[in-house]
């Protein structure tokens, strides 16, 4: 990516009458329009120069040469993408790895709003090289429009998992952020209950109701509200009736709930079930809660084998959970072989009361150092870019299998 103190260079391959208004708009922010007429003139472009910041793709008119674009631009070096879609083609796509660092914007736009969200994608492309990014600097404009995926994941029960999505995901909230956070334990998950909440409806019930020919739900709008603001969504309310929850298709929902919301959280069931792992493969970050005892090490170095194995292990997040009660977190850190993401202390009978009172730690006790450890984890969280994962090189067949219609 090229240094960020000139204005870079912006692929437009737009129809003839979107090109002008938009490259003119973009000139006035100061960036370079470069139109292309297909993804062969784009590829010349790309040989030629490095300063290509973005492209902006119209994937209406011709669907397989905005897949040859696409690959182009990422085999070119991630270089994130603005796709141009009318809106029921949006409501189609399913979103898949490798699109982590491409944006949507629906017919009709504004100039300017291809503008906005021309500049959010500079900002976080060019903070992948470890600058941070400010979190706020997204709050702007309506271009934030793609959250990120955090699974919390140990196949160690009693880590911590649970403790920390919810707080975390309070912490999120807290922050100004829009939260869902989702239950995916079907088996021992009680996220409701532990919030206070009653009548929670599940996934599970929403497409049930569905085969009954009720309407077809997002998960932000199967979701409630807690009174904090934050959205709930459990899986399932029984651990038995889950023949519904077909892992993909979960997985899609998760991944595609992250239009709606800026951080989607999925706490998950101890173990490497189908829906674990469909969910591993949209995660744009594992977060792994680990305490400092050796059981629980010794099951941290095993997830980290398994991650390497399923192909994730450049997603995951340790989260030493009761820092400072056992092994210190750098002898941790050296024994599981990663820098700890974020560290949360034991908060004793504090954890014991929120569960309680069925709130959460921010609520009860904003000033506490546990409370300012959650709050310092959801910044570090905002602070960094979703996660490319996945080679993107794959990307044609991904994009060809992305515009495929849903049934
Ligand atoms: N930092 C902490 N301070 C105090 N109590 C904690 C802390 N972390 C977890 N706990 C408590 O430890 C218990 C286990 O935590 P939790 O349920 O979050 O683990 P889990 O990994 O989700 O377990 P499971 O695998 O069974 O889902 C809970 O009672 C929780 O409140
Ligand atoms: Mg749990």
């Amino acid at each position: 990516m090229s240094p960020m103190s000139t204005r870079p260079a912006i692929a437009v391959l737009l129809p003839a009458v979107e090109r002008t208004p938009v490259a003119n708009e973009l000139r006035q922010a100061g960036y370079e329009p470069v139109a292309v007429e297909d993804s062969s003139e784009l590829a010349d472009l790309l040989a030629t120069r490095r300063d290509i910041a973005a492209g902006i793709l119209d994937v209406e008119r011709d669907q397989e040469d905005a897949g040859r674009a696409w690959e182009a631009l990422h085999s070119a070096g991630d270089i994130p993408c603005l796709l141009v879609v009318h809106p029921r083609t949006l409501d189609r796509l399913d979103l898949e790895a490798g699109h982590e660092t491409d944006e949507y914007l629906t017919r009709p736009y504004s100039a300017e709003s291809i503008r906005w969200r021309v500049e959010a994608m500079v900002i976080r492309s060019s903070a992948g090289d470890g600058t941070p990014v400010q979190p706020d600097a997204f709050d702007g404009g309506e271009w934030s429009r793609r959250g990120q995926l955090v699974a919390v994941f140990n196949p160690k029960g009693g880590v911590g998992k649970t403790m920390i999505a919810v707080n975390l995901a309070a912490a999120l909230t807290a922050r100004g952020k829009r939260v869902l956070l989702v239950d995916g334990d079907t088996v021992t998950g009680h996220i409701p209950t532990s919030l206070g909440m009653e009548g929670v409806g599940t996934v599970a019930d929403a497409w049930r109701d569905e085969l009954d020919g009720g309407p077809v739900l997002s998960f932000d709008e199967q979701a409630s509200s807690h009174q904090s603001g934050l959205k709930v969504l459990p899986l399932s309310s029984s651990p038995i009736h889950t023949e519904l929850l077909e892992p993909g298709r979960v997985a899609s929902a998760l991944a595609r709930a992250r239009r709606a919301v800026d951080v989607v959280i999925a706490d998950l069931h101890p173990s490497y079930s189908p829906i674990n792992r469909a969910v591993f493969d949209m995660a744009d970050r594992i977060m792994v809660p680990v305490t400092p005892d050796l059981p629980a090490i010794r099951a941290g170095i095993k997830l980290v084998e398994v991650a390497e194995e399923l192909g994730v292990r450049d997603r995951l997040s340790l989260v030493v959970n009761r820092a400072q009660s056992g092994v210190s977190v750098p002898d941790l850190e050296r024994a599981i072989g990663m820098p700890a993401f974020g560290q949360i202390r034991s908060g004793g009978m504090l954890v014991v009361r929120a569960l309680n009172e069925g709130r959460t730690l921010v609520e009860i006790a904003p000033r506490e150092k546990i409370t300012q450890e959650f709050l310092a984890l959801a910044d570090s969280l905002l602070g960094m870019t979703a996660k490319v994962s996945e080679p993107a090189r794959q990307g044609l067949r991904l994009f060809g299998r992305q515009m495929a219609v849903r049934a």
